[in-house]
């Protein structure tokens, strides 16, 4: 048996590999809108006022020549860089309008995933003051706590900024196949030991039916494209069960190279958001994070609030089919074309 041919990892090609210098020489992430686009959007929030976020389709949100650009964007994070930030400009957004802005555009770019258990489609991000490590439940963006390295779910995800925090904050990404590409250079055994399974913790939202843990890869090659699927944290809060395999030295040696590489800044780009930007990024190329912050204070009207939406993209890229059984990428099966293989 050759064991070296099925040893062989290939590495990621394409524009989905870059570095944090690299992107942040260019700038070719930031979409700052003209007073046109800006224009045509507040037209779209005037003409819906007084209609549930929700309620509204594409046609409802109308942005002239805005909507095919808004389509673009998203086809480019879904199959280019795979992150883009859109500066909207808008930083003075009541609640019920930053709702239907994010609703709305996210008509124009794909189809809105359900996001957990309770099927939310457009959730709020916000302190909520809960215990991470008192509730099996919580999940991190329902506190302030730092946020490692990990993605969402959905083809893309997109976050819009309604409210900072007094400090802290800070948003990363990066780009996981320049980062997979690295431990293949530097140690191909650690390579192979991510493109197996792991145990993740589902916090409570694993789909109906189905275990309180998900085992999957790191990276996975599918269709002659790697997908990461990454969460730290989830993994180690996966070993407070004995229901699970313990992590092997191996398997923690390569996740501490993994969040090393992450955590290095000649990897990641590191970025403020500002009221009234909007981040879109690929949860199957990229991870991101987030510091800890602190709120002005105790009121909801005080707290830095973001709103995120996880997006199908129709025609986005063949799936591999032990997605089909996670929260994060199960209901794309469902509700988008997906392109063959
Ligand atoms: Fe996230």
């Amino acid at each position: 048996m050759n064991t070296i041919a099925n040893d062989y990892l290939p590495p990621a090609e394409g524009p989905s590999c870059w570095t944090g210098p690299e992107l942040a020489g260019s700038g070719s992430w930031i979409i700052e809108l003209e007073d046109a686009e800006r224009a045509a959007i507040m037209a779209a929030l005037d003409a819906t006022e007084g209609r549930e976020a929700l309620e509204l389709k594409a046609d409802d949100f109308e942005l002239g020549a805005f909507n095919d650009k808004l389509r673009g964007m998203a086809h480019d994070v879904a199959f280019g860089t795979g992150f883009a930030m859109l500066r909207t400009g808008l930083g003075e957004l009541g609640e019920e309008q930053a709702r239907r802005l994010i609703w709305g555009l996210g008509q124009h770019m794909g189809v809105p995933q359900i996001q957990d258990a309770s099927n939310t489609l457009l959730h709020d991000i916000r302190d909520t003051g809960a215990d991470i490590e008192k509730q099996h439940n919580i999940r991190t963006y329902q506190t302030n706590l730092a946020q490692p390295f990990h993605n969402d779910g959905g083809d893309i995800f997109a976050l819009f900024c309604r409210r900072q925090s007094s400090n802290g904050g800070q948003s990363q990404i990066v780009s996981a196949h320049a980062v997979f590409n690295e431990i293949l250079n530097r140690r191909p055994d650690l390579a192979k030991v991510l493109s197996e399974p792991f145990y993740f913790d589902a916090r409570g939202q694993n789909l109906p039916g189905k275990p309180w843990y998900q085992a999957l890869p790191i990276f996975q090659n599918y269709g002659g494209r790697w997908f990461v699927m990454y969460k730290r944290h989830y993994i180690d809060y996966a070993q407070r069960s004995d229901e699970i395999p313990r992590l092997t030295e191996k398997q923690i040696e390569a996740l501490d190279l993994m969040d090393a590489l992450c955590a290095d800044p000649a990897f990641h780009l590191a970025f403020e958001m500002s009221p009234g930007d909007m981040v879109v990024g690929n949860n199957f190329t990229t991870l991101h994070a987030r510091s800890a912050y602190k709120d002005m204070g105790p009121t909801t009207g005080d707290k830095r609030h973001m709103l995120r939406l996880w997006l199908g993209v129709p025609g986005g890229v063949a799936l591999p089919p032990a997605f089909e059984e996670t929260r994060e990428f199960g209901p794309l099966f469902q509700t988008t074309e997906r392109i063959a293989i």
